[in-house]
């Protein structure tokens, strides 16, 4: 088990006394991390003590406690600050002023509990510091390993899912109290609504796992004859329903059968990519057109669509992960803006290249080469 340092900064030694028992049998957990992590106490009477303390010893976290005998809590924490010490700070307060939390807050105290303060409202302070903790060094670690999409990824989807997590309950709520009356009917649009939130939250999670699978290198790769056309059409049935809605028309233009030498799911995920955007970015009554071909040995996708078109100046950030772009069309399409990065990856496990066309307001053209056996 992982242990966080913990000093308890306070003047009342029951304080002291009564935390430290409640956090040395407490640990905290998450599904994505490996293993719990748990505390340990030590005290300071003063500010004056923690400070030697914090360059003897330093904490993962100190609790402070305001109201000092000499040099106050808050000073303690502008201390900390001024220092850049890396030390979570939460305070302690008897007088939970309003003013205080803010000044706190303000400075950089991530938290404050109030005295008196039960052991469960103790515990869930520091459930939260320690999520927080945990996800601050994640990022510090993965940006050394040049791995920060792992941290994206935990912190995407903890952010991305309590949303609609939250507006699911909340219709679940509003029909378990019969708020519009006890007609079923009645109830139809919060149903749609929490459904469209679910499916949002799949296609969320599948983009993730898809990404991290491939980024770790865990996705098994089956390199065999691969007829595209029938995975292009696979791709166009999958977005059948939106491109209905849109009444957008998809064609392929291909050969009849065309095999070429790659990972079946792998094609899928890109034609499923370039075709759910050419519809998603289109206009009502477009067109999408997917192109097999194959020059000087290579092959080229090419899916071109006569949506909205993406401005020049955003072309170079596209393939980034979570970049979207802002117009006002797209305000009310729902992505997560991981879908192309996740193509760019794919296309560089075969040496290829994509390139995008685009003219604002008439349409873009996404460009696939690869140097695959045809
Ligand atoms: N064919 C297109 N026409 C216009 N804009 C596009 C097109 N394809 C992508 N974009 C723009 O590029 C951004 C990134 O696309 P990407 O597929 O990576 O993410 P997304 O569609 O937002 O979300 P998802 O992860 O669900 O695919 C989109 O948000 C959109 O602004
Ligand atoms: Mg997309």
């Amino acid at each position: 088990m992982e242990m966080l340092k913990v000093l308890v900064v306070d003047d009342e030694p029951g304080i002291r006394s009564g935390i430290d028992r409640i956090l040395s049998k407490f640990t905290v957990g998450y599904p994505f991390m490996d293993e719990d992590i748990g505390y340990t106490v030590y005290e300071a009477s003063t500010g004056e003590d923690a400070i030697r303390i914090f360059h003897e010893n330093p904490p993962d976290i100190a609790l402070l406690d305001n109201k000092l005998p000499g040099m106050g809590g808050v000073e303690v924490l502008e201390y900390i600050k001024r220092n850049q010490l890396n030390i979570e700070v939460m305070m302690i307060t008897s007088f939970a002023s309003l003013e205080l939390a803010v000044k706190a807050t303000n400075i950089g105290a991530y938290d404050f509990v109030p005295k008196p303060f039960t052991p469960q409202e103790l515990r869930s302070s520091m459930e939260n510091i320690t999520k927080h903790l945990f996800l601050k060094r994640m990022t510090q670690k993965m940006n050394k390993e040049g791995k920060q999409i792992r941290f994206q990824f935990l912190s995407v989807l903890s952010h991305e899912l309590k949303n609609p997590l939250n507006s699911i309950e909340g219709y679940l709520r509003m029909m378990q109290e019969r708020q519009a009356g006890d007609q079923i009917e009645s109830y139809d649009e919060m149903i749609d609504r929490a459904i469209a939130r679910i499916k949002g939250m799949r296609v969320l999670i599948m983009d993730l796992l898809d990404l991290t699978k491939i980024e770790s290198g865990k996705k098994n790769r089956e390199m065999q004859l691969t007829d595209l056309v029938k995975i292009a059409r696979i791709s166009s049935e999958t977005m059948g329903p939106m491109a209905i809605q849109m009444e957008v028309d998809i064609r392929i233009e291909s050969q009849e059968e065309f095999f070429v030498m790659a990972d079946a799911e792998e094609m899928e995920i890109i034609l499923n990519n370039l075709i759910s955007n050419a519809v998603k970015y289109n206009k009502i009554g477009g067109m999408v057109i997917c192109r097999l071909k194959e020059i000087n040995k290579k092959l080229i996708i090419e899916v071109e669509d006569t949506g909205i078109g993406i401005p020049e100046d955003d072309i170079p950030t596209l393939f980034r992960e979570f970049v979207r772009i802002r117009q006002k069309e797209t305000k009310h399409i729902m992505g997560s803006g991981l879908g192309l990065s996740i193509v760019k990856r794919l296309i560089a496990l075969y040496d290829g290249s994509i390139e995008v066309e685009s003219h604002p307001g008439e349409g873009s053209i996404f460009r696939v080469v690869l140097p695959v056996i045809i």
